[in-house]
């Protein structure tokens, strides 16, 4: 395999050939970060956000799904904090004119020492081989030590930074850190200042702050705001959650890495409203829960981690990511976030409208401000409260990005020829079966047009006779189609055909009859599902 920076660059460019993703409007050039799905790309987007949605909504009884608006009455969002907190720290060199986000530059720096480390620890286990111990090398080794106690420095500094909103602070340590510009390699910054990430637009054909409205940036919201309407026309009882997908747009500072980091993208959200007080164990339980659903994809565990949050959003109380490792390294693919009331309790003090559940068994505080301020005795009549909230969000084009970084190879085949492949898990393939003729004569595609026709209402399914076959699985390989059907002369002598299998290429022979429960078997969600529960 190519280094890993080669490999982003073919897996670029085999989304574009194989009809995956293109870049937004690109007979104009194109607009930064900003991309459209083709032909296969739109099917396994559908699949992945299928397998989340059934996950979420058929596999737990107390979770329904919703579909809100993108456009939101303003004040949502100077309800949820976005209009005054959803920003980021910019900063420009002044040299290159490059723009950067202050927190990434940090970020990458601390990083930077973090691979010395994991270097020291590599030549380490390779010199003491198995009697190595590299917890103890960690905590006594001078340079490690030294390294990390730089690190622990500069997170301490950074946290506090921003927590206080101290943007000085935030140069500062960039300028500590001796960071410079790729492109300039200077190190001449400018001030930081935060920027807002949301679009805003006018709603209606009259200009003015009254009618400006805002692109999401979160899905969330819609959430919050129908939390009610859902709770009592399904008469849901808490435990319950709302699940959603949809798009969302942010005005990124840096956008880059592909499909990593869009301005207009699909997230796939579920807020789960739970008791005041129990916000502990469920963040747990969802922890656990969606660290399954990644594992269902059987993708190595390895290529997951738990990140907790070293500074956290205005809204929770506790947070963490799970991390992938993209061929750029471990990044955030989806977040966990326990959200307390924030939400819904500022919902109801913008709105004026009540967004409180009566639980007959419940007796304390309304919401989390009174807790500081009022005992438990305050309250031993009251039955209503506004529900605290765990969420869990995932970026559909980052998980998208996941499983190809993931599943495109290039082989090297025993004949001397190569081969790219996608091995995709099958149930999330585009297309889950093609169906060829070996010649395009002697009845032979009346044959296998009865073959489509018998799998198509169940399963994507693409007909081709074009070319010979060796260069028609390869097509079919680049695009991830699990299985090849081939009709041969022995078809028309006794009903059978090939199954060729995309990763091991066996071929197997089967009976007609049984083609399309066998096929079935192999594509079907099912058996990723059961594996999440
Ligand atoms: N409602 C909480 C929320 O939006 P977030 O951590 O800002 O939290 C959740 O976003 C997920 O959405 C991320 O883990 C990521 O997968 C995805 N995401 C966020 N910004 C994105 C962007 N600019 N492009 C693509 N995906 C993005």
């Amino acid at each position: 395999m190519a280094n890993q920076e080669d490999h982003f660059k073919n897996l670029i460019s085999h989304c574009k050939e194989y009809g995956f993703i293109f870049q937004s409007s690109e007979i104009y050039d194109g607009l930064s970060a900003v991309y459209d799905y083709g032909q296969n790309g739109a099917e396994l987007k559908n699949n992945i956000r299928t397998f989340w949605y059934k996950a979420m909504t058929q596999l737990n009884e107390n979770i329904v799904g919703i579909d809100a608006a993108i456009f939101m009455h303003p004040t949502t969002w100077k309800a949820s904090g976005h209009v005054d907190a959803f920003s980021d720290p910019l900063i420009d060199n002044k040299d290159s004119k490059k723009r950067y986000r202050a927190d990434q530059l940090i970020e990458g720096a601390v990083e930077k020492i973090e691979e010395k480390i994991n270097k020291e620890v590599e030549k380490a286990a390779k010199r003491f081989g198995e009697t190595f111990d590299a917890a103890m090398f960690r905590s006594t080794n001078a340079r490690v030590v030294e390294y990390q106690q730089k690190i622990d420095a500069v997170n301490a500094r950074f946290k506090k930074a921003q927590e206080e909103n101290d943007m000085e602070e935030l140069r500062q340590i960039i300028i500590d850190l001796e960071i410079a510009c790729e492109v300039s390699g200077s190190r001449n910054w400018t001030e930081v200042r935060q920027f807002n990430l949301m679009f805003s637009t006018q709603l209606g054909a009259v200009a003015g702050d009254a009618s400006t409205i805002y692109l999401r940036p979160e899905t969330a919201q819609g959430i919050f705001v129908n939390y009610l309407n859902v709770q009592k026309t399904g008469r849901m009882k808490i435990p319950f959650g709302i699940a959603q997908t949809g798009k969302a747009f942010r005005n990124e500072i840096v956008a880059r890495q592909f499909i990593f980091r869009m301005r207009e993208f699909e997230q796939m959200e579920m807020q789960f409203f739970i008791r005041p007080g129990t916000q502990t164990e469920w963040y747990n339980h969802w922890k656990e829960t969606r660290m399954k659903w990644h594992r269902a994809l059987g993708f190595p565990e390895t290529k997951y981690r738990f990140h907790d949050h070293l500074k956290l959003a205005h809204y929770a109380d506790a947070a963490c990511d799970i991390e992938f490792e993209f061929p750029f390294g471990f990044k955030e693919l989806e977040g966990i976030h326990s959200r307390t009331d924030f939400d819904l309790r500022n919902h109801e003090a913008f709105s004026g409208k009540k967004l409180q559940y009566f639980d007959p068994d419940y007796t304390g505080p309304q919401n989390s401000e009174l807790r500081k301020t009022q005992t438990d005795d305050d309250w031993k009549d009251n039955h209503s409260y506004i529900p605290y909230v765990i969420e869990t969000s995932i970026g559909l084009d980052r998980m998208f990005l996941a499983i190809l970084s993931h599943s495109l190879k290039e082989e090297k085949l025993d004949d001397g020829s190569e081969r790219a492949v996608l091995n995709l898990p099958p149930f999330l393939a585009p297309v889950k079966a093609a169906v060829f003729p070996l010649m395009s004569k002697d009845g032979l595609p009346e044959k296998a047009r009865e073959i489509m026709d018998l799998l198509k209402y169940d399963h994507n399914c693409v007909y081709e006779e074009k070319d010979n076959i060796g260069k028609r699985y390869r097509r079919q390989d680049a695009i991830g189609t699990p299985y090849c059907i081939t009709v041969d002369h022995q078809t028309l002598e006794d009903n059978t055909v090939t199954i060729r299998e995309r990763d091991s290429m066996q071929q197997e022979r089967v009976s007609i009859d049984k083609l399309a429960a066998i096929i079935d078997e192999r594509v079907s969600l099912k058996s990723a599902l059961k594996r999440i529960v």
